[in-house]
């Protein structure tokens, strides 16, 4: 039975329209998927190890082949449980708000502890870089407060998207798929009722065959 690991890293909650649409996804996935269970990782409920100069020593020695000193393993232990708990899972699910044309602060936070070399992706000089995290799908719900559709001026302002699919892809992902619910904050309320129906309809079809 498979486990659908959902990243939550909107903190609007209720008001959230991201979370509105993933939670479609949700129970649309448990109603077809029976005996497979959904665990949710709300990244604001969550203290995340910072990156101090222990942690970031500790990176660097186990790239180097060191053995990390008791400070910097104390240190690197969070983001090692981390990255398991994120390993274990067989499918995911991310849902995410632009802010500031980019992903918010505290998925960033998520995305620096999970992205390590000997466990989410692997240098040598032959292969060059390779992801680990290899043959499981993983979707994504993004909203935006204007609009960034492919072909206008505005698409390149979209470091979002083209964020999470680069460093997803970096770390072994090939079947990524997305629900993008835009323009938010451009629409009047009726319109901005149509785009997240629209979008939950995607999210039902999409759970159904993920
Ligand atoms: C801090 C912050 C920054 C934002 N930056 C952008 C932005 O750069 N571009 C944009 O189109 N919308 C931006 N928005 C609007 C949100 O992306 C939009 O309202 C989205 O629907 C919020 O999703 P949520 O309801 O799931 O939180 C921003 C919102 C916040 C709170």
């Amino acid at each position: 039975m498979a486990t659908l690991l959902y990243i939550e890293s909107s903190p609007r909650k209720d008001r959230s329209a991201s979370i509105q649409i993933a939670q479609t996804f949700v129970d649309e996935y448990l109603a077809s998927h029976r005996g497979d269970s959904v665990d949710i990782l709300d990244l604001w409920a969550n203290e995340f190890p910072p990156f101090t100069g222990e942690t970031i020593n500790a990176k660097y020695a186990i790239l180097n082949g060191e053995k990390p000193s008791e400070a910097q393993s104390r240190a690197w232990r969070p983001v090692e449980i981390l990255i398991d708990n994120f390993k274990k899972a067989d499918k995911y699910l991310f849902s995410l708000p632009m802010w500031n044309f980019g992903i918010p602060y505290k998925l960033k936070h998520y995305v620096d502890i999970l992205v390590q070399p000997g466990y989410t992706f692997s240098f040598t000089p032959e292969e060059g870089y390779k992801g680990l995290v290899t043959g499981k799908p993983v979707a994504l719900v993004y909203t935006r407060g204007g609009a960034y559709k492919a072909g206008t001026e505005a698409a390149s302002l979209d470091l979002q998207k083209t964020y999470m699919e680069q460093v997803l892809g970096f770390i072994g992902f090939r079947d990524i798929r997305s629900i993008v619910a835009e323009p938010m904050l451009m629409s009047t309320p009726e319109d901005k009722k149509k785009i997240i129906a629209a979008a939950q309809d995607e999210a039902r079809k999409m759970a159904k065959a993920f």
